[in-house]
C-alpha cells in the first residue's frame, strides 16, 4: 500500500467510526469540524484517485443518478405487520391467549413503536447491498440509493455477515419542523406529519432530496431465522444488531406481567412529547424464540407480538362557522371553520363535518366548544361538543334547501346521507370536475390551479374539459397574474397531457365509483376508449375487481349523450384514447416463467387464479386461456379436465400447484 492508499483506508476507518458514534450511538467523539475536515480530505483524495473510492466510502452516501423509477424487490422473508391493541382490554386478551398457549414462564420485551415507515436492509458479507420498502409485504420497492443517504444506516457492518434486517426509517421532529418551515417559506405544500415526510422523502427518485431530509432509523429485527445467528431471544437479537453496528432503540424493557406492560405504556404515554422522534404506540413481543415458534403466526401477523396504539390526540377549540362546498358529484360537504389550534403536530383551522346527519346527531352549533382530533392522524375531524360550555341563544344548525352555487333544490337520494345538487349544469360541479380532470393523478396538467380554472369558467373561456385544449396563449395572458411565460407553459402542459395513457383520462373523467386503481384496471383490460364504451354490464362484472355498483355506473356514464359528445370532442382535439402501459419485460430464461405461455386449469387451493396470473405475469410469463401448440406449460389444479387431456396429448409440460408455488418462491 502506498501512502495515499494508506491514508484513504485510514480516513474511511475514522469516518466510519466517528459517523457511527454520532449517528448511531448519538454520542459524538469528535467535534463536527474535525469530521468535516477529514471528510473533505477524503473527497479530495478520491477525486484525484478515483480508483480508491470504496463502494462503502462515507462519500458514497449520495451517489448515483436520478432514477427513472423504483425496481420491485421480492422480500426473501415476508414483511408482516402486527395486530393492534387499542386499550387495556385488548392487551389483557392478548396476554391471556399467550398464557393459555405457553404457560406463565415467559417474559415480554416492550419497545417504542416508531412512527415512520418499515424498511428491509440486506447486507452481504457485511456490506449494505439493498434496501427496500415493505410494499404489500411480499414485494416492495428498491430504495437503496435513498437509504444509503441515511447516516444511521451502516454501509459496512462490524462483522462480515450476510444478513437481512428490518426496521423503521423516520424523520426526527426537529428535521420535520425545519423542513416544513422552509417549505412554507417557499409557498410549497406542507407535510402533514413526520411519517408522511419520511415516506415522501424515500419515495423521491433523486437521492439528493432524501439526503437533504435528515432521516434516521432504528433497526428492530432480523428477517428470517434469528436462531441461524446463534441467538435465541428478541432481547439477544437486539444486542446482536447493536454489536453489528445497527442503531437500535434504547428505550426497551423486559416485562414479566401484563401489569408491567401497562406501566411501560403509561410511562411512555406521558413522556412521548419529550422524545425527539414521533412514536404512535408500544410494541409488545414475547422474548424467547422457542416461545415465539410455539405461538406461531396468523395469516397476517405473529401471535407473539402486538402493537398498542396510542389514542389520537384530542383538543378543544371554538367552532367559528360552517363552510359549505359543492363537490364534483354535487354532494354538499359541510366543513367546520375553527379557531386555529395545534393537533398532533400541525395547526388545524378546518375540520370535516362529513354530512348533515353528523351535525344533527352531535348537535353541533356555531359558537360551540368542539373536540377535534385527527382521524388516522391525518384528517382533522370533530369528535363532539362540550355541551356545558355552550353559549346562550345558539340554534341547531340547518343545512340550506337550495344549492349555494346554482340555487336549484337540494335533494337527498334514498339510502344516502349526503345532500346533493343534481343539476348537471351547476357551475360549482363543473368547476370541481375540471379541477379533478387536470389534477396530478388524472391528466396532470401543471400550472392549472384552482383559481385559474375558476377564472377560465367565469370568463367563459371554457365550458368543459375539452375546451381546455383550445386555449391560446393570447387568451391566457389576459387572466390575472398570468404572464407570457406561464401561459406558454400551460399550453405546453396541456399539449403534453394529450399523450397520457388511457387510465389517466378515465380517472379524470370522474366516473362515479371509478378511482385511480379501477381506471388502471379498465384501461389495461380494454386498451381503448371505444372498447370500454361498448362494454356491457356482465362483461365488466366478470373482471375480478369490478363490482355491480361500479359496472352500473360505468355503463350509465357512457350511455349519456353529453358524455359521448365530450369524449368525441376530446378525441377531436387529439387526446389519446389508448392504454400505453407497458408490460414488464423480463428476459426469456431469467426464470422458469419468463417468455413462456402458460395455461392455468382446475382448482387452485393455495392461490386464487388472479394471484397466480399476476405472479406469473410479474415474472414475464403470459397466461393464456386455452391450450394449443403454442402453450409451454400447463398448471393443473384439482379436478382439471379437458385442458389437461389436451396438454397431455400435445406433450406439453405439466405442473401441479405445489410445483408452481415452489418455483414462484425461487
Ligand atoms: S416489530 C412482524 N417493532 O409498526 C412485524 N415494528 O405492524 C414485526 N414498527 O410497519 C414488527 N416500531 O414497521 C416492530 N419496535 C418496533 C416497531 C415496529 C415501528 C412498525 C413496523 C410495522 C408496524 C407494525
Amino acid at each position: 500500500m502506498n501512502e495515499t492508499e494508506q491514508r484513504v483506508a485510514e480516513l474511511n476507518q475514522l469516518l466510519h467510526e466517528y459517523g457511527y458514534a454520532y449517528y448511531v450511538l448519538d454520542k459524538p467523539i469528535v467535534p463536527d469540524a474535525v469530521y468535516d475536515e477529514l471528510l473533505h480530505e477524503l473527497i479530495a483524495l478520491e477525486k484525484a484517485n478515483p480508483s480508491l473510492i470504496y463502494p462503502d466510502s462515507p462519500t458514497q452516501r449520495v451517489g448515483g443518478a436520478v432514477l427513472e423509477g423504483f425496481q420491485k424487490v421480492t422480500h426473501q422473508y415476508p414483511m408482516l405487520s402486527l395486530s393492534n391493541a387499542f386499550d387495556e382490554g385488548d392487551l389483557r386478551d392478548f396476554d391471556r391467549k399467550i398464557r393459555q398457549a405457553i404457560g406463565d414462564n415467559f417474559s415480554y420485551v416492550c419497545e417504542l413503536k416508531i412512527d415512520g415507515l418499515a424498511i428491509s436492509l440486506r447486507y452481504e458479507n457485511g456490506v449494505f447491498v439493498q434496501g427496500a420498502t415493505r410494499g404489500d409485504g411480499s414485494v416492495g420497492e428498491d430504495i437503496t440509493a435513498n437509504l444509503k443517504t441515511i447516516r444511521a444506516i451502516p454501509l459496512r457492518l462490524k462483522e462480515p455477515v450476510t444478513i437481512e434486517v428490518r426496521g423503521e426509517a423516520y424523520m426526527p421532529k426537529k428535521s420535520f419542523e425545519s423542513l416544513n418551515a422552509a417549505r412554507a417559506q417557499r409557498g410549497e405544500e406542507l407535510f402533514a406529519n413526520p411519517r408522511n415526510a419520511a415516506a415522501g422523502s424515500l419515495r423521491q427518485l433523486d437521492p439528493k432530496i432524501a439526503a437533504s431530509r435528515n432521516l434516521s432509523t432504528f433497526i428492530y429485527s432480523i428477517g428470517g431465522d434469528g436462531e441461524a445467528y446463534g441467538i435465541d431471544s428478541h432481547g439477544e437479537m437486539l444486542d446482536y444488531l447493536q454489536e453489528l453496528g445497527f442503531p437500535s432503540n434504547r428505550e426497551r424493557q423486559a416485562c414479566a406481567t401484563v401489569e408491567d406492560v401497562l406501566a411501560f405504556i403509561t410511562k411512555w404515554t406521558e413522556e412521548r412529547p419529550n422524545l425527539p422522534y414521533e412514536i404512535d404506540g408500544i410494541v409488545i413481543k414475547v422474548n424467547r424464540f422457542s416461545h415465539q415458534d410455539e405461538l406461531g403466526f396468523t395469516a397476517k401477523s405473529p401471535r407473539w407480538a402486538i402493537a398498542y396504539k396510542f389514542p389520537a390526540e384530542e383538543v378543544v377549540t371554538k367552532l367559528l362557522h360552517i363552510d359549505l362546498t359543492v363537490g364534483r358529484t354535487g354532494v354538499i360537504t359541510p366543513t367546520a371553520i375553527l379557531e386555529p389550534v395545534q393537533v398532533a403536530g400541525t395547526t388545524v383551522g378546518r375540520a370535516s363535518l362529513h354530512n348533515e346527519d353528523l351535525i344533527r346527531e352531535k348537535d353541533i352549533r356555531i359558537g360551540d366548544k368542539v373536540i377535534i382530533r385527527k382521524a388516522g392522524d391525518i384528517i382533522p375531524e370533530v369528535v363532539g361538543v362540550i355541551l356545558d360550555q355552550r353559549p346562550e341563544h345558539t340554534e341547531p344548525y340547518k343545512m340550506p334547501e337550495h344549492c349555494i352555487a346554482c340555487d336549484s333544490d337540494l335533494i337527498r337520494i334514498e339510502g344516502e346521507v349526503a345532500l346533493r345538487c343534481v343539476n348537471p349544469a351547476c357551475p360549482a360541479q363543473i368547476a370541481e370536475g375540471i379541477k379533478h380532470f387536470v389534477s396530478r393523478n388524472a391528466m396532470n396538467v401543471d400550472g392549472l390551479g384552482e383559481k385559474v380554472v375558476e377564472q377560465l369558467l367565469r370568463e367563459r373561456y371554457i365550458a368543459n374539459a375539452a375546451d381546455l385544449y383550445l386555449l391560446q396563449v393570447e387568451q391566457l395572458v389576459q387572466l390575472d397574474r398570468m404572464g407570457q411565460k406561464s401561459a406558454t407553459n400551460l399550453v405546453e402542459a396541456l399539449e403534453k397531457s394529450k399523450e397520457n395513457s388511457l387510465e389517466r383520462l378515465l380517472f379524470g373523467l370522474g366516473i362515479r365509483h371509478v378511482g385511480e386503481k379501477a381506471a388502471k384496471i379498465l384501461a389495461e383490460q380494454y386498451e381503448t376508449m371505444d372498447a370500454l364504451m361498448a362494454a356491457t354490464n356482465t362483461e365488466l362484472t366478470n373482471i375480478h375487481e369490478i363490482g355491480d355498483k361500479m359496472a352500473d355506473s360505468i355503463v350509465a356514464y357512457f350511455d349519456n349523450e353529453e358524455v359521448k359528445l365530450l369524449i368525441q370532442r376530446l378525441q377531436g382535439v387529439g387526446v389519446n384514447m389508448t392504454y400505453k402501459g407497458k408490460k414488464v419485460v423480463v428476459e426469456a430464461g431469467a426464470n422458469p416463467f419468463a417468455g413462456k405461455t402458460i395455461v392455468l386449469t382446475g382448482k387452485l387451493a393455495q392461490l386464487t387464479r388472479n394471484e397466480a396470473k399476476a405472479k406469473i405475469e410479474e415474472l414475464g410469463g403470459t397466461v393464456s386461456g386455452s391450450v394449443s401448440k403454442k402453450t409451454d406449460l400447463l398448471i393443473a389444479g384439482e379436478d382439471a379436465g379437458s385442458k389437461l387431456d389436451k396438454a397431455q396429448s400435445l406433450g406439453i409440460e405439466i405442473w401441479d400447484e405445489n410445483r408452481l408455488i415452489e418455483q414462484l418462491q425461487q
